[in-house]
């Protein structure tokens, strides 16, 4: 599949609420929200880019890494490459509304299962959109994640249990979402959360349980603290907080207080095989990739979303044959300049 002409579809089915620019760096769209952008000043999305294109690689050529393997493990899945689909919702809302949701979600999660990986699956203010998620989602024998907004407990409890009877084989909750009034003026307030409250939904299920929207080291640790399996060091795609640093900037302090209690997921501005390969050496196991899966999936539906996840993972080979890792394990720091 030309992936130029995949933007090029994409630029046109998306009614203009995304630009499709050469470069997704939220420029274009600040303050879209709704929309594709960040709110406010949209630095936060901004900052995402920012903060990963300040790190540089050391290129190492004298080695063995000849024929690097990108895969990992993930609670008990294969992922051909350490990436996910992160959830994103609201076709109508922030993407033009050519689509309808569960035309988004059918290609998202399709297209990742054609090229090894997985998909989340997200939440809104309209239960009918995590209904639909995760009714595409158990069409595709529950191969996916759910992550559900951070309501009252008992509301979280019982769409858990929707996620649990589709068949994810993880749930999570986006802690981030903390803040949106529009959630609120739908009568279903959302809110931030204490120790004993996430206790209490991570031991509502026996699936791995995944907290995203963490940006802070003392967060990370009360969110293990907690009992969760994993952890999205995230800002939301700078769509909930303005002014928040980059993510890549924040992970390595939490990387060094959490490696190896949890998974450390992470997501923001991620766009490339490069952007992957930094990550991980920052000290995620594995990231999430949001607003490219929106372009891919627009512009080539299904086939669009396993193209692009193939090219992600060629780059992410090709800047670890040049780097010296022969697998996901061995990037750690020493290949930051
Ligand atoms: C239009 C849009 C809708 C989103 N909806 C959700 C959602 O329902 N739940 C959620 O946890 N995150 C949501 N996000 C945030 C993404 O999951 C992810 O954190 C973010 O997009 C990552 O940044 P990136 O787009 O730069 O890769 C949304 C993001 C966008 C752009």
């Amino acid at each position: 599949m030309n992936y130029n002409e995949v933007l090029r579809n994409a630029k046109e089915n998306l009614n203009g609420s995304c630009r499709v620019c050469p470069v997704c760096n939220g420029k274009a769209c600040a303050g879209e929200v709704p929309g594709m952008g960040g709110k406010g000043t949209g630095k936060a999305f901004t900052e995402n880019i920012e903060a990963l294109e300040n790190y540089k690689l050391n290129m190492r050529v004298i080695h063995n890494a000849k024929n690097p393997d990108t895969s990992i493990e993930l609670f008990g899945k294969k992922l051909t490459v350490p990436v996910l689909a992160a959830p994103v919702s609201g076709t109508t809302l922030n993407m033009g509304g050519k689509y309808s949701e569960m035309e988004y979600i059918s290609w998202v999660i399709g297209g990742c299962l054609d090229a090894g990986v997985y998909a989340m699956v997200g939440d809104t203010a309209v239960d009918s959109f995590l209904l639909t998620n995760l009714e595409v989602l158990k069409s595709y024998e529950g191969n996916g994640i759910a992550i559900i907004k951070p309501w009252e407990n008992k509301n979280v409890i019982n769409k858990i249990k929707l996620a649990e009877e589709a068949g994810a084989f993880a749930v999570g909750m986006d802690i981030d979402a903390a803040g949106l009034i529009t959630l609120a003026l739908h009568g279903k307030p959302v809110g931030p959360k204490n120790v004993e409250e996430i206790r209490e939904i991570v031991n509502s299920t026996k699936l791995p349980f995944i907290l995203k929207g963490i940006m802070t080291a003392d967060e990370a640790l009360l969110a293990v603290e907690a009992g969760v399996d994993a952890i999205v060091v995230s800002n939301h795609g700078g769509r909930v907080l303005d002014q928040t640093p980059g993510v890549a900037d924040v992970l390595p302090e939490i990387a060094e207080a959490v490696k190896g209690k949890i998974k450390i997921l992470s997501d923001g501005g991620v766009r490339n095989g490069v952007d992957v390969l930094k990550m991980i050496a920052l000290g995620a196991d594995a990231v999430l990739i949001g607003r490219p899966f929106v372009t891919a999936s627009f512009g080539g539906q299904r086939e669009g979303v396993k193209s692009y996840i193939e090219n992600v993972q060629s780059e992410l080979k090709s800047a670890m044959v040049l780097t010296g890792c022969n697998s996901i394990d061995e990037i750690n720091d020493r290949i930051i300049y």
